[in-house]
């Protein structure tokens, strides 16, 4: 089994990467194989809103971008893993610049294909880290439910984390990353085939 992290901080030891990496420990401990992806180390493209709006996405086609940056290689590791967990650092009340071009690309090329969506069915974490305030992780991860509700996941935690309370959510990250091993092996893959 394959849990992959991507994590949208521009810091590698930050406290947004820091939760990411808990959850991977928590399903390295359960017996998962783990990858960990700092996207704001890749190149990703803005979506460039292509035929007045909607290009050939939405045909259920590639991205007209695929090729000129990092966006398929990252999609290809997601779409190999059992489980996807997305860590973003609270900017704004909101998700990171780097989160939401990602999320942009990820649900158009998605969204379209539906049975036939690569993500669908994976397990789903999400994580959002307000380390500054400590104000807007429920928006942000609000928000973040509202991106991946388009890639027909299945949700398997959402860990709202401020800096007041990281140290009792960095305990519940490593927690979730067993949880969620234990969920996919208990056969949420199977929702996949049932539709
Ligand atoms: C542009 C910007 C906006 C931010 N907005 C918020 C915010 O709304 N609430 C908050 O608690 N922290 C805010 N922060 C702090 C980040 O949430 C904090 O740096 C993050 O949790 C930890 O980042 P790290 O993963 O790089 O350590 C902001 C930081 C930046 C750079």
């Amino acid at each position: 089994m394959k849990i992959v992290a991507i994590q949208s901080s521009p810091g590698k030891d930050g406290l947004t990467s820091r939760l990411a990496q808990a959850v991977l420990r928590g399903a390295t401990a359960a017996g998962a194989e783990t990858e960990l992806i700092h996207l704001n180390h890749h190149h990703i493209n803005v979506c460039k809103a292509c035929a007045r709006g909607w290009g050939q996405c939405r045909r259920g086609e590639d991205c007209i971008q695929k090729g000129e940056d990092d966006f398929y290689a990252i999609h290809e590791r997601l779409a190999a893993a059992d489980g996807f967990v997305f860590a973003t650092p609270v900017y704004f009340w909101d998700l990171s610049e780097s989160a939401k071009v990602f999320l942009d690309r990820l649900r158009r090329i998605e969204w379209p294909r539906k049975e036939q969506a690569p993500l669908r069915g994976k397990a789903f974490v999400g994580i959002a880290a307000a380390g500054g305030s400590g104000t807007g992780a429920p928006m942000a991860i609000n928000n973040l439910e509202r991106y991946v509700s388009y890639l027909q996941l299945r949700p398997v935690a959402q860990l709202p984390v401020s800096r007041q309370n990281k140290d009792l959510q960095m305990v519940a990250a490593e927690q979730t990353g067993r949880f969620m091993v234990e969920q996919v092996q208990a056969g949420m893959q199977a929702w996949k085939e049932q539709g």
